[in-house]
Formats: structure tokens, sequence, C-alpha cells
């Protein structure tokens, strides 16, 4: 768990400001307040990603290379046929642009992208999870997948990766006496052998397995953004550097303009990564009208329970800590079909959008927050905007400016 920086200022009352601010030379046309936002979303203005202590070895550059191989290693499945790798493609960012996540059998949410996933207080697109390293654990248990236990990756681990393992967290348990395969949430099968084993077993064997998964979060924290066409930009205005103001089009800064405007993007989509990283309800529509997807609701009631989380067992946190799901949201409604708020870098590069693919195309998303249709469950924070076609063609063409490379940087803080 770590703790994020509340963003400092008060966007909605930017957004308002904005709409009436005159126009003001010197910095290629915006006016002073604009020119405060506009600066508030330069690359260069993002912290390093907070610390987690929730693991120790997260800054472990041992810990991040046997990560990196365990995130390549298709040997970590229950078909011998899927990565992390294989939803995450390092070629595509690290999604795979489909709208539903496909490993050993297809998903009901759409693969997130990995870099910048270290600011996030909770990971997924409801949030069930605190810390990437303990989120890197749900995938590998979960029967639509990786589909494997714990035990047999214990065994994996072993048997391909045990000097490495070993160097960073020390001995491996004594796994010759135990089952081939066994866990707490398998099939059938692997829960009977789970409860045959003793609790001390049971105890070393999780520990390897969240060891797995702070290894691989030391590796995703490798993974950050670089620059784009509108960093550049950006700096050029703060900067006053006239030179410079060509790395926009009229019209990409026209869709800016809309962005921190009259569009109120900026409300939910801000700081450098563009996310809040909060959640929210945006009327998104759901994927079966059979199988509600409560987003955030059921996100805060599963992590509050998960076993891998910064107040259990295998966190290396103290309480003090782990304020973020000490002081988590309860009963509250408007968590209901709330997901989290995607970062927009490089967002043109990755259709279809949003939680489970429902939008194919940038425009197609545009048209959703035009319209800002109700919520079929829970409420819409949404409100209408009204943009020309123009605008909203403007707007689309700033999120393509967007892009920019993904890159590993050294581990080590
Ligand atoms: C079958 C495809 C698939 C595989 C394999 C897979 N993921 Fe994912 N990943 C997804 C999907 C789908 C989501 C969103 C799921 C949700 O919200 O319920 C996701 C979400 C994430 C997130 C959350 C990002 C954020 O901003 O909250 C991270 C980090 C991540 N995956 C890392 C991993 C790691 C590490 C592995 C390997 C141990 C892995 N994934 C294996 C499809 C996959
Ligand atoms: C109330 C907060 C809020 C506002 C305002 C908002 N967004 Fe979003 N945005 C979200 C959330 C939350 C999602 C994910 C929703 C989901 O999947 O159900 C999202 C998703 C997106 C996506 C899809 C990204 C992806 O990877 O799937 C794009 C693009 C986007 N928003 C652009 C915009 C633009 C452009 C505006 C202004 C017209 C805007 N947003 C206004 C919260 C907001």
């Amino acid at each position: 768990m770590k703790v994020i920086l509340k963003a400092t200022i008060a966007v909605s009352t930017l957004v308002a400001a904005t709409a009436t601010a005159v126009p003001w030379g010197g910095a290629d046309g915006w006016s002073k307040q604009e020119i405060s936002v506009l600066s508030s979303l330069r690359l260069s203005q993002l912290e390093p990603p907070p610390r987690d202590y929730s693991n120790r070895y997260e800054s472990d550059p041992r810990a991040a290379e046997l990560g990196k191989h365990i995130f390549f290693d298709k040997r970590f499945s229950s078909n011998g046929a899927v990565s992390c790798a294989s939803c995450h493609d390092p070629k595509q960012q690290f999604q795979d642009g489909r709208p539903l996540g496909l490993g050993v059998a297809t998903g009901t949410r759409r693969t997130m992208p990995v870099a910048g996933a270290g600011y996030s207080p909770f990971l997924f697109w409801d949030g069930r999870k605190d810390s990437l390293w303990s989120q890197a654990l749900g995938p590998l248990e979960d029967p639509a997948e990786h589909g494997g236990n714990r035990l047999a990756y214990a065994h994996i681990l072993r048997a391909h990766y045990q000097s490495a393992y070993e160097s960073v967290f020390g001995p491996l348990p004594d796994l010759t006496r135990l089952p081939r395969e066994g866990s707490p949430i398998g099939n059938d099968r692997q829960r009977a052998l789970w409860a045959g084993m003793g609790a001390t077993d049971r105890d070393a064997v999780s520990r390897v397995f969240a060891n797995m998964g702070k290894a691989i979060a030391a590796y995703e924290k490798t993974l950050q953004h670089g620059e784009s066409r509108v960093d550049r930009y950006l700096e050029a205005v703060v900067k006053r550097d006239a030179g410079s103001y060509q790395e926009l089009t009229p019209s990409e800064k026209n869709g800016l303009r809309v962005f921190i405007g009259k569009g109120q993007c900026v409300t939910c989509h801000n700081g450098p990564l563009l996310t809040d990283q909060h959640f929210h309800n945006t009327g998104i529509p759901q994927l079966s009208d059979a199988k509600r997807d409560l987003g955030r609701r059921s996100g805060i009631a599963k992590v509050a329970k998960d076993a891998f989380n910064c107040l259990g067992p295998f966190s290396d946190a103290g309480e003090e800590h782990c304020e973020e799901l000490r002081f988590l949201a309860g009963e509250d409604h408007s968590l209901d079909a709330a997901f989290k708020t995607p970062s927009l870098r490089n967002v043109a590069a990755r259709a279809p959008y949003m939680h489970a693919g429902q939008k194919r195309s940038l425009a197609e998303v545009i048209e959703h927050y035009r319209n800002a249709p109700a919520a079929k469950v829970g409420h819409s924070e949404l409100s209408k905007i009204t943009l020309s076609d123009q605008e909203a063609r403007d707007l689309a063409e700033f999120l393509r400016s967007l892009d920019g490379p993904v890159q590993e940087r050294s581990a080590g803080r």
C-alpha cells in the first residue's frame, strides 16, 4: 500500500474558470488559469511512483529480474501456454487490444496496460487489490487466465528459478513431501489437497506465492511512460518557448482546450497520468443485464478480506502504512458500477475502450460523453456536455497526440 498525493488543485473550479477565461497573450493564447492546468499535466511533473511498504523487495534489481522472467514464462499456467505477457504484450504497451482478456478461457473484463500501475492505490478496474504484488497473484490462480495453483507454481520455481529466488527471498521450503498441486481457491481436487496439508506448510507455500508476486511487482515498477508530443508542447507553453508551439497542430490544440475546458475531461483525467486514480460510474453499458458488474462496490468488499492485502500476514507494511485500506469507504452506493479512471497516455493505440471493451473507437467514446446516458446500474456522474462536431473531432485528435514510448527503467530508487 502506498500513500498517494491527493490532487492539490480543485480541478472543478479550474474547469469553471477556463470556460470564461480571457485569452492571455504570450503563451500561445492560453490564459494564466489554463496554463496552471496545462502545467499539471506535464510528464515532467510526475513524481517517482509512491513507495509500497507492503513489498520490501520492490526496489531490488534482482527481484525485478526474477519478476521479468516470471512475467514472460508460460510454464506458470495450467496449459503451459499462458504468461502475463500473453495478455500484457510489450509490443502493445502491455495490453492486448481485445475487448475481453483471453487466457486459458475468455474473461469478463478488458486487459489494462501496466505502465504507471504502480501509482494506483487500488488495482484492477474495480480496485479489488491494494498492491501490485497482490494484484499479480489474481491472474495466476484465475481459472480463465493462467488457471494454475500456488503449490504447482512453488514446484516450478524450485525446478527452474531456485537460485534466483533464494538470492532474494532466502531458502525455499522443502516441497518434496508436498503434493504437486494445491490451493485454497482452486478446483475441488486442489482444495482437498490443500486442506490435507498442515497449517505451517500452507503458510510456507502461500509465502512463496506472495514472493512471486513481489518479484513481478518489482519488474512492473520499472515500466514507465516516456514523453509524448503533448508533453513537449506543454513544456513549450509553460516555458514560453514559441519555437516549439508547433508540436501540436491547431486541431490538437483545440482538442486540448476542449479537454481542459467545456469537455470537463480533466475533472477525472488529471495529473501527468491523466487519471485521478479514483472510481466513477460513467454510465458505460453493462456487458450483460443478467450478470451485472457492480465494479468498485464489489471490489471494496473483496480487497477488505483479501489474505494478501496490506494488513495481511504476507505484507511487509506496518499498519500505519495501510491507510488506504484502513479507511476504505464502506456501503457507499455511489460506488455501484464505478470503475477506475484509466490513464489516457497512449490511449489511441489501444482500442477497444472501457472496462469490457464496450466502445470500439475514440469517436464512440466521445459520443458517449456528449450524450451522457443514464446508467442502468447505479448513477452516472457525467453531466451532458455540448460539443460541436468539429470540437468532437479535435478532441479525438488531441487524444491521439498522447502517444509516447513505454520504457523499462532501472529498478533501484
Ligand atoms: C488472460 C489475460 C490476462 C493475463 C494472463 C494476465 N492479465 Fe493482467 N489483466 C487482465 C485483465 C482482463 C485485467 C483487468 C481485470 C479486472 O479488472 O477484473 C488485468 C489487470 C491487470 C493489472 C491492473 C492494472 C491497473 O491499473 O489496475 C495489472 C498490473 C496486471 N493485470 C498485471 C498482470 C500480471 C503481472 C500477470 C501475470 C501474473 C497478468 N496480469 C496476467 C488480463 C490478463
Ligand atoms: C466522472 C469522471 C470522468 C469524466 C468527467 C471523464 N472520464 Fe473518461 N473515463 C472515466 C472512467 C471511470 C472511465 C472508465 C469507465 C469504464 O470502463 O466503465 C473512463 C474512460 C475513458 C476512456 C477510455 C480509456 C480506456 O483505456 O478504456 C477515454 C478515451 C476517456 N475516458 C476519455 C475522456 C474524455 C475525452 C473526457 C471528456 C469528454 C472524459 N473521459 C471525461 C472517468 C471520466
